[in-house]
């Protein structure tokens, strides 16, 4: 039984010896466990026996055989530190192969983590087919499956429809940038269709930097299977003697009570346990590359630091285009792989930024992208076979770059260099963006000859290779995973990452539909939102935006007017008043911006004697409509709080009808708050008690 407060998964051994999912859902009472009828569905099921569907493990033994069979043998408990683990061992009775299931509880969160070793016991080599993280049954008349997909610029919308019988894959084959088009997280329903506040729901994600692939199927009794692990596609895996082959965890929660909860569940283990320094504060920063894109020099740029002082953020983030000798990086046709400053723009180098901007009082960052090679670069002249591209065929590019090959240990060492030789250019270099701007494609390592199989698996073991070194040398250096937008959205590389960037979209509007996909998974801590010149929206409405995850800026503050500056300023130190509650309190997502054009959502400190409300409205008619009361959620019922209106505009009046009041909890959660919103009018509104 491996249990949590709200979530428990339950097995039972069968007389065959075959271990059975007996219970999947929200916690029992302990007496009630022992009322569960034994388990009809096979818990970790095989491929090439009696099995009649979408299998979770496929194994080819070394003799031709294509089958595998798993029998129960022991199980272990172990207490660690804050967590339970427990280890099932199954294992074929003709075959000396073994299974572990490792799933770990974490009982104050309820999140279960489910990954698995397959071990090759015997003296021959077998081949991997399949071989999924976990696989979880449901039995209910309609399940509802909401997916998170998009492109470059619109990631993680959020789609919701019924699974119908037969399979419905969900799945990446991008290998390095792998979420662009589909992200590794889901929500199943069970019976409705669930709310943030209502119905059963298991929500889940795969903590791994690669392809992946969710299974669904719904069988001819209209049970549902969901396997989810790393994509097999292209890639088979051949396990030798004696070695064993370990999955990454697929990370779940069960509520009984809507989505938001779920979401808190995922938002509180990830800042407990999966996000790089979780709960520690952030930095804010000024980021140059909506600004000046790679046009700039050493001057430029230490006046720009002069800017980020004025707004008070705490960081310089220098982008792209800093580097480059023999091909200086003017543009993204050349120099990735030539890590060294482009002489003419930094005739005194990265050593001599990160100087200037410390004397002035703001860190100073700077952006990578390591894994990447340009044709035009002394990277790629000297080392040919350092890069994936196919024998025989033409080279083919995206943004004009190759994938370096990564399974080569070689390369490995040449990407952690690249990175600790740029950090000890100076020790006040204090942040790194890490970028990956392109996928697989055309895909062949020169290294693994004739095994090409292991190359998307390879390459993703090969890139934590080199983040583990990084990690021992520079444990606590903020980073931030990038790739070309929200390529890479996964618990896998957040382990390494304090943050991620969502989207190269910073659109004021769209902005709002891509955080909320992703807050449904990732806390605001991790959700970096800059502030920039897309969309058209007021200045405003776009920094109350970019206030809901972890606000910078990107954008010419040369061009403000003085009362924009004097707004960003206040926005700023404002921010930093209200990060802690934004960061490390409980979200509840008010008002969905699908489903009306106004968005609503409110973060409340742990404690709850604090929140901070962010209200967002869209609709140019809305001045001929009724303007309903957005009710609050997660306060204290009997607590009184003081409602304050922030971030305004200079001189600007609030048009909260509660404004500076102070009232209950209670009265805040049933009758709400009047925002008499207008178009692209937004709000943030502090909560206090005394
Ligand atoms: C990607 C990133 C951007 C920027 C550019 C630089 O597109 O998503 O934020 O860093 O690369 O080339």
């Amino acid at each position: 039984m491996i249990e949590t407060d709200q979530t428990a998964l339950v097995f039972k051994v069968g007389t065959n010896q075959k271990l059975y999912q007996s219970y999947l859902g929200t916690s029992l009472k302990p007496s009630d466990y022992t009322s569960l009828k034994d388990g009809q569905h096979e818990a970790y099921q095989s491929a090439g026996t009696d099995n009649l569907f979408e299998p979770a493990i496929q194994v080819l033994q070394a003799d031709g055989n294509p089958s595998l069979d798993l029998k129960y043998v022991k199980h272990e408990v172990r207490q660690l530190n804050d967590h339970q683990q427990t280890t099932i061992e199954l294992k074929d009775p003709e075959y000396p192969v073994r299974v572990l299931l490792i799933l770990d509880a974490f009982p104050k969160e309820s999140i279960i983590t489910s990954a698995v070793t397959v071990i090759n016991e015997g003296k021959e080599k077998l081949v991997l087919k399949q071989f999924a993280s976990s696989m979880l049954h449901m039995d209910a008349p309609n399940y509802w499956l909401t997916q998170f997909h998009g492109d470059w610029a619109s990631e993680m919308r959020m789609d919701e429809a019924p699974l119908t019988s037969g399979i419905k894959i969900v799945d990446s084959k991008l290998g390095t940038r792998a979420d662009m088009y589909q992200s590794p997280m889901f929500y199943v329903a069970k019976g409705k269709q669930a709310s943030e506040t209502t119905g059963d729901v298991l929500a889940g994600t795969l903590a791994w930097t690669g392809n992946f692939r969710f299974a669904f199927e719904i069988d001819n009794s209209n049970s549902l299977r969901i396997i989810t692990g790393i994509n097999n596609y292209s890639s088979e895996w051949p396990l030798e003697a004696g070695e064993h082959f370990e999955t990454p965890p697929f990370i779940f929660t069960y509520s009984n009570q809507g989505k938001g909860q779920a979401s808190r569940n995922l938002h509180d283990w990830a800042r407990n346990y999966a996000v790089l320094d979780g709960k520690e504060p952030r930095l804010t920063l000024l980021n140059n590359w909506e600004a000046t894109g790679m046009k700039f020099d050493q001057q430029k740029l230490v006046n720009l630091f002069d800017d980020g002082v004025k707004l008070g953020v705490d960081l310089f983030l220098l982008d792209d285009g800093w580097f480059g000798r023999k091909y200086p990086r003017d543009d993204d046709h050349t120099s990735l792989g030539d890590w060294q400053e482009d002489p003419k723009k930094l005739p005194d180098g990265l050593g001599y930024l990160a100087k200037a901007a410390t004397d002035k009082g703001i860190k100073f960052g700077i952006w990578l992208e390591p894994e990447m090679v340009n044709p035009k670069s002394e990277l790629y002249e000297k080392h040919p076979d350092w890069m994936l591209k196919l024998p025989n065929r033409e080279e083919h590019y995206y943004r004009n770059q190759l994938v370096l090959d990564l399974s080569n240990p070689k390369v490995q060492d040449f990407v952690y260099e690249t990175v600790d030789k740029t950090l000890s250019i100076d020790k006040r270099i204090s942040y790194v963006k890490w970028d990956c701007n392109r996928m697989m494609t055309n895909t062949y390592s020169p290294y693994l000859k004739n095994e090409q199989s292991k190359i998307a698996i390879a390459y993703v073991r090969g890139l934590y290779k080199v983040l583990d070194r990084i990690r021992e040398k520079y444990p606590h250096l903020p980073m931030m995973l990038c790739s070309g937008g929200g390529g890479r959205t996964d618990y896998g590389g957040l382990k390494y990452f304090t943050e991620f960037w969502p989207s190269d979209n910073t659109d004021g509007l769209e902005r709002i539909f891509i955080q909320w996909g992703y807050s449904n998974f990732f806390p605001a801590n991790t959700i970096a939102a800059h502030i920039t010149s897309w969309g058209k929206q007021p200045l405003k409405f776009r920094t109350d935006v970019a206030m809901m995850g972890k606000l910078g800026y990107d954008i010419e503050v040369g061009h403000m007017t003085e009362k924009e500056l004097a707004f960003s300023k206040n926005a700023v130190a404002t921010y930093k008043e209200l990060s802690p509650i934004i960061w490390q309190g409980d979200l509840y997502r008010l008002l969905n911006p699908y489903e009306q054009p106004q968005a609503a959502l409110m973060y409340v400190a742990k404690q709850g004697d604090e929140a901070v409300v962010f209200q967002f409205d869209w609709n140019t008619e809305m001045r001929n409509k009724p303007a309903y009361p957005v009710l609050l959620q997660g306060l204290d019922a009997g607590r009184q709080y003081r409602v304050e209106e922030v971030n305004l505009m200079p001189g600007g009046k609030s048009r909260l009808s509660e404004n500076e009041k102070v009232l209950s909890g209670d009265y805040l959660m049933k009758v709400g708050l009047h925002f008499n919103g207008r178009n692209y009018a937004s709000s943030v509104v502090k909560l206090t008690t005394n």
